[in-house]
């Protein structure tokens, strides 16, 4: 019967298509929570009448919260399964949100943060994790992408609420509001099938077809696709072991590592956390213009972030990457000159804006979606699970560490000198990423496996 057989392959599109929105919400509220304390910084710094030390804290408490929530979520989605882990941190969302909202005291506002922090280090683990085993192989790639764009997306979602909020000073409320989207999620999740994937590995294969014939066009399709977790579970992970045990396993660890140092020290997140206080430096004295400048810029990243998705598969990871780097480094720079001259004009204040989207541009289009597109590329098989989790908490370590120096940095170097040394380590980038980067455009992650394993320099591993 064509007319049923129609209907069922739309209704199972409708139903990836959910359940993928489901779990990109995840990415959503990642950005919301990175997003927040921009705009609700400057009024908790003055309620509580905290140092600039402390302010550091309030920040990257929950950078902290995410690195150990990033390791535990390793354990707890293989354990517990993806659907379930996703749930705690939906859970641990909503406590953080409203905990945070009513913290009496900067130390109770740290400790709500570290729990938001667990609930962001859940899902930037197992939402991509997720997506990438209920996604359409066709549709993986820019699967990933599309988590980026609504970890953007969240950031901007952020940036409007505070802005909408700070009339009212009414930094409550902005902390507050992310329970409504972190409750979404909860009951969302409740209706997101099981991973098949996970539940093969665990032995139930009736209901991992059971899944894949609701997620996949055609019965045939779905039995395809579980012939092959099937083959790929005889491969069992056992990262820990392969890494001590194999030089070649602990090169692609320390590729990881290092992508994502790279990412977190372009002083991407400098900008993220710090945007209203930058726009202070920069001769914008009121809050309502700091606010609608941090709103621009939340913007700008969500927008470029689209050209990213353009360029990846085309131009490939490497020149991306490298194009990034310069035009951040060129940004940063500027801006840096122009603080030590000192911003006089109306002209000169909106060029240094000018050279701080620039710095976002640069970001946006290359290390921002690029970093985690590689990291999940250039992983061996066996030891995937483990070299991601290394990755994914390198990212939110590294985070914390330039969330909490930034405004050490701006006291004891100065304004003009800190943009330096981002603008410095940009230039660094490009060299090492032509140096150990490797291009995986086109190439199947088999055969970056098979060179990796085979001793090829780190920047070979793609080559065909
Ligand atoms: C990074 C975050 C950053 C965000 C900005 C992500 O890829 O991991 O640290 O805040 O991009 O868009």
């Amino acid at each position: 019967m064509p007319g049923n057989n129609q209907k069922s392959r739309t209704s199972n599109k409708v139903m990836t298509l959910f359940v993928c929105f489901l779990a990109a919400l995840a990415g959503l509220l990642f950005g919301l929570d990175i997003g927040v304390i921009a705009g609700a910084l400057p009024f908790i710094a003055k309620d509580f009448n905290v140092t600039a030390h402390q302010q550091e804290w309030i920040v990257s408490s929950m950078m902290f919260g995410a690195a150990v929530g990033a390791v535990g979520s390793g354990w707890m989605s293989s354990r517990l399964g993806r659907k379930k882990s996703l749930m705690a941190g939906a859970i641990l969302f909503v406590i953080g949100s409203l905990w945070s909202a009513g913290a009496t005291s900067p130390e109770m506002l740290i400790a709500a943060r570290v729990v938001l922090g667990l609930a962001v280090g859940v899902a930037s683990y197992t939402a991509p994790l997720y997506l990438s085993e209920i996604a359409p192989e066709k549709i993986r790639g820019s699967m990933i992408s599309l988590y980026q764009l609504m970890i953007t997306i969240g950031i901007l979602a952020a940036y409007l609420s505070d802005t909408a909020f700070s009339d009212a000073g009414a930094w409550r409320w902005m902390l507050g509001i992310i329970t409504i989207p972190a409750v979404l999620l909860l009951i969302g999740v409740f209706f997101l099938p099981n991973s098949p994937r996970w539940l093969a590995a665990k032995g139930d294969f009736r209901s991992a077809e059971r899944v894949l014939s609701r997620l996949r066009d055609t019965s045939e399709q779905a039995k395809r696709e579980l012939d092959e977790i099937r083959e790929s579970l005889k491969i069992k992970q056992s990262g820990w072991q392969l890494f001590q045990s194999n030089s070649n396993f602990r090169r692609a660890v320390f590729l990881g590592v290092l992508l994502q140092v790279m990412q977190q020290f372009t002083g991407m997140n400098v900008i993220m956390y710090y945007a209203p206080k930058i726009f202070e430096i920069a001769g914008f004295a009121n809050t309502t213009q700091q606010m609608w400048g941090t709103v621009i810029v939340g913007l700008v990243n969500v927008l470029a972030t689209f050209i990213a998705i353009g360029l990846v598969d085309r131009w490939g990871r490497k020149p991306t990457l490298v194009l990034g780097f310069m035009v951040m480094a060129i940004g940063m720079g500027i801006l840096g000159t122009m603080l030590h001259i000192g911003i006089h004009s109306p002209e000169a204040q909106y060029f240094a804006v000018a050279m701080l989207l620039m710095f976002i541009i640069g970001f946006a289009m290359s290390a921002g979606p690029l970093i985690w597109v590689l990291c999940s590329e250039i992983q061996p098989l066996k030891g995937r699970d483990f070299g991601i989790t290394v990755s994914t908490a390198t990212n939110w370590i590294a985070n914390m560490i330039v969330g909490a120096t930034f405004l050490t940095m701006l006291n004891t170097l100065g304004n003009a000198p800190t943009f330096w040394v981002y603008a410095g380590l940009n230039v660094f980038f490009i060299l090492l990423t032509l140096a150990l980067i490797p291009e995986t455009k086109n190439v199947s992650l088999e055969h970056i496996e098979r060179n990796l394993m085979s001793g090829k320099k780190l920047r070979d591993i793609g080559q065909k």
